[in-house]
């Protein structure tokens, strides 16, 4: 196995080790990779207080070397790309070439932090009388505490400890436990690249509850920052309300994809395959409902199925594979589940039925969706699509924006002015237009509603992890 499997938790520059031991699965075969041991408690404090150190060196740094350090991080990420991208192929199950993918994605934010380092403005604020100058100044946060999901094992830590770093702040990093081996490999490859020791801590766990709980509770952690669930994410914000911390919460979404009459179909039909089908439906800006004007709907559909009978379903080290497994099997139950609901009020498979072994789900492609279905509501977080017909624009914008979420839309139009009228009444945090792949460090990716708050990405991420300080002299 490759030379960037380690199995103990990253404390203060050290692999810290303990007796209880957990298995890292593949999903693709469900067999262990690899056991991994389990953080206590005893070592959720030592990161802790490591990162209090480290933020006392942090602070007395330039944001120059802070960059360089970053930028040296971005160059060993991109040297050891393709061992980065097969340790994330065994432990998530994403085919490798959309692995390779996140690693180049991963590595957009080091970079992308790595300059925007050395960009943190302040303001002269022109004074209201002779006596006074006024100024204000941004300062990193202090420590910082994070949960990161399965689904992008190196993008979505490298999008929260670059900008951190960027900013001064020391870091606490809690993986999800199916996924610790890239991060894990970072937080190494780090180390190599210059990061103070206890800069940048990573805690293996199976017991989320545990760390999640020290992570928010404690006052030495300034900022608290998540990607997972809206209803975990929602627990974890009320516990950092004890403390008062900064919180960026990246949560669920339920992404509408609508097709107007106009669209260019084929365009439309590709952009839908890439918003659906990205890591095997497992995203949040994952296309949830596909709304698809009446009057085009069976071209689509027609034009939809030849695209999806052509994807391979195998294991992500398979020479062409486009989907991999689902995650584990209780995804891929609820998937199953959500399909027997649909169907049985009425939504309609239009492929064939195929049931594939393991935690492997064939695509699926339902007409007739409707808001009666669970799978309207839910975040699928599979590889199905769900076909809503619609016959006006303000129907069809209503019904995108009735649900609790709003993380990401897509829009298919060649009308100007419809582009116009639609992305601005879109109640969503990110729109593509006649686009399906809409991620990329130099924007700010996050949500309104309850997909989240807080930007990650583009000149607003670094402000996630500065303070303004306002600063008024008398002279
Ligand atoms: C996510 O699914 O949470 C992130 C997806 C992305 O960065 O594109």
């Amino acid at each position: 196995m490759s030379h960037l499997v380690f199995t103990d938790s990253y404390i203060n520059g050290e692999f810290y080790k303990t007796d209880k031991r957990f298995s890292v699965d593949d999903p693709a075969t469900e067999k262990s990779i690899v056991e991994v041991s389990d953080i206590d408690e005893q070592g959720v404090n030592n990161a802790i207080d490591a990162a209090k150190g480290a933020f006392v060196k942090l602070k007395a740094t330039n944001a120059t070397s802070r960059s360089a350090t970053l930028m040296r991080w971005y160059e060993l990420v991109i040297e050891h790309k393709q061992a980065l991208a097969e340790l994330m192929t065994k432990e998530q199950g994403k085919p490798l070439k959309e692995s390779l993918g996140e690693v180049e994605y991963g590595a957009g934010f080091i970079k992308w932090f790595a300059e925007q380092a050395k960009r943190s403005y302040g303001d002269v604020i022109p004074p209201t009388d002779d006596q006074h100058r006024l100024t204000s100044f941004k300062q990193p946060i202090g420590v910082v505490a994070g949960i990161t999901p399965w689904n992008f094992p190196i993008a979505m830590v490298t999008r929260k400890v670059a900008p951190a770093y960027a900013a001064g702040c020391s870091f606490v990093l809690k993986p999800s436990e199916h996924t610790p081996l890239c991060a894990l490999a970072l937080a190494y490859l780090a180390d190599q690249a210059g990061f103070e020791k206890g800069a940048f801590n990573v805690l293996v766990s199976e017991n989320a509850k545990m760390v999640g709980e020290l992570l928010t509770e404690s006052d030495l952690v300034r900022k608290f920052t998540f990607t997972g669930s809206t209803a975990v994410g929602k627990q974890l914000l009320s516990q950092c309300a004890s403390t008062i911390k900064r919180t960026s919460m990246e949560l669920g979404g339920n992404a509408p994809f609508i097709i107007f009459d106009n669209a260019d179909l084929d365009e439309a039909v590709t952009g839908l395959m890439g918003a659906k089908f990205r890591n095997a439906g497992q995203t949040c800006v994952a296309a949830n409902r596909i709304f698809v004007q009446r009057s085009v709907l069976d071209k689509v559909v027609k034009k939809l199925n030849e695209k999806v009978d052509s994807l391979k379903v195998a294991h992500g080290f398979e020479e062409d594979s486009d989907i991999g497994p689902l995650i584990y099997a209780k995804a891929k139950q609820k998937v199953q589940e959500l399909l027997m609901d649909a169907k049985q009020k009425g939504a309609i498979q239009i492929n064939a039925v195929k049931e594939l072994g393991g935690n492997f789900q064939a695509p699926v492609i339902l007409t007739g969706v409707t808001p009666e279905m669970d799978i309207y509501h839910q975040e699928v977080f599979g590889p199905v699509v769900s076909i809503i017909a619609f016959d006006e624009e303000a129907e069809v914008i209503a019904l995108a924006n009735d649900v609790p979420y709003g993380l990401a839309a897509y829009f298919y139009s060649q009308d100007i002015k419809q582009i116009y009228r639609v992305s601005e009444a879109l109640e969503y945090g990110m729109v593509g237009i006649n686009e399906g792949l809409i991620s990329n460090p130099v924007a700010p990716f996050g949500g309104v509603k309850q997909s989240g708050l807080g930007r990650e990405g583009g000149h607003q991420g670094l402000d996630e992890y500065l303070e303004e300080k306002y600063v008024c002299m008398k002279i």
